[in-house]
């Protein structure tokens, strides 16, 4: 049998776009392939994970140098792509860098120590803070002066701590040994409870509430973002992105935006969700402003008592939602689009209707028992 030409390494592969990606990767028409995939996460692979689509789970912690080389350093010979696709977030943006660095040079270590290392281009996973700055940092934030969208990938960096500029940076370095490919994502939808920032499970448990204890299913931002534009990432439009540019030569070393290619207002976007949450719909009214974190706050109980009502996989709801985050993204003060012109002028076509492919990942996270079904 001929050695396979492609083996790539996914780091992240639980999380919503990792996962999105090692489906891309195994499918048979795949751009490159046919890949041998090997899916690195720091826990254990979680119960509703498909396991066909990764030849084999690795579990070990980026954090931990000594971990990272047992665990990659026999594979080494065979890692042609590495798919950077984790996350982890500290309390702030200079912590947040210090480990984001860490475990991307551990990992890098590892692969290129070897003397038969195979490895010869990187995929990093980032987003649209490039352009916003550290939206999350508890002081920074407060102090933001973002670009002007839509964002596009030749603005300057901003100056601010930004672990995405680490990120590059440290990849950067390694050239011309390695080549590499930037994708910077909008708000990523897709199917997994392992993501930090899954924004459709949010919603979808915040709906979910409400409909379980009879509260009215309200909107949390501002009047401004209901009214303007916003976009989003479908995890398989993101993957099919990634895979473009580890196996086209002009995108090489080139950072891309990632959206669906259309935008939205949330208030379209509400009254969709609430048909698909099966909740009424209320129109945003300024003068109830609330705040959806705080409401969310002891809720705990809720979520525990609907997911062994509906008969899903066992979770907390601290550990699958992020209401601070995607309360953020409902209150920013400017429209969250990008371009994808750079992109499209490279050769990558892929796009979605954001609301069929929300309604797709929708009925995803159902048949995984993550959320629930209703029947009538
Ligand atoms: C990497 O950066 C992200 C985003 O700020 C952060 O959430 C995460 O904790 C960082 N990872 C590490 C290991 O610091
Ligand atoms: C991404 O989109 C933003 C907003 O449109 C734009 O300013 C930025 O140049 C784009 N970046 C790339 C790499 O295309
Ligand atoms: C908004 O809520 C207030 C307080 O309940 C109510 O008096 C007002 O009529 C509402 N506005 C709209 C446009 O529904
Ligand atoms: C298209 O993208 C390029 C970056 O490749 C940017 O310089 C240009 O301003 C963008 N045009 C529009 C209309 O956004």
């Amino acid at each position: 049998m001929e050695p396979q030409a492609f083996v790539a390494l996914i780091v992240g592969v639980t999380g919503m776009a990792g996962l999105s990606l090692a489906q891309a990767l195994k499918k048979p028409n795949c751009p490159g392939g046919p890949w041998k995939v090997y899916g690195a996460a720091r826990r254990s692979q979680p119960i509703w994970f498909p396991s066909t689509v990764v030849d084999h789970f690795i579990t070990f912690d980026a954090v931990d140098s000594s971990d990272t080389q047992v665990k990659l350093s026999p594979i080494a010979h065979e890692v042609t792509h590495l798919f950077w696709i984790s996350l982890q977030v500290r309390q702030d943006e200079e912590a947040t860098i210090i480990v984001n660095e860490t475990m991307l040079l551990n990992v890098l270590t590892a692969l290129k120590s070897s003397t038969s290392s195979k490895l010869t281009h990187v995929t990093l996973q980032t987003g649209t803070k490039h352009y916003m700055g550290p939206i999350f940092d508890p002081v920074h934030s407060t102090q933001l002066i973002s670009h002007d969208p839509p964002f596009h990938e030749n603005m300057a960096r901003l100056p601010y701590p930004n672990f995405y500029y680490a990120l590059e940076d440290l990849v950067q370095s390694y050239a011309p040994s390695l080549t590499y490919s930037v994708h910077r994502s909008s708000i990523i939808v897709g199917a997994s409870c392992r993501s930090i920032y899954n924004s459709l499970v949010t919603l979808a448990t915040y709906a979910a509430i409400c409909r379980h204890v009879g509260l009215a299913f309200r909107y949390p931002g501002t009047k401004y973002t209901w009214e303007h534009f916003c976009d989003m990432t479908d995890a398989g439009v993101l993957a099919q992105q990634h895979v473009w540019a580890a196996v086209t030569p002009e995108a090489k070393n080139q950072a891309f935006n990632c959206t669906n290619g259309d935008v939205f207002t949330w208030k379209s976007m509400w009254k969709f969700l609430s048909e698909l949450f099966d909740v009424e719909f209320v129109a945003f009214n300024e003068t109830l402003e609330f705040d959806l974190v705080e409401l969310m706050r002891d809720k705990g109980s809720v979520w525990e008592a609907i997911v062994e009502k509906h008969e899903l996989h066992s979770t907390k709801l601290e550990e699958i939602t992020c209401y601070e985050a995607l309360q953020t993204v409902l209150r920013f003060k400017f429209q969250h689009v990008s371009s994808m012109n750079k992109s499209r002028e490279y050769g990558f076509l892929g796009h979605v209707d954001t609301f069929k492919s929300i309604r797709f990942w929708v009925e995803k996270l159902r048949q995984m028992k993550i959320i629930p079904s209703y029947h009538h």
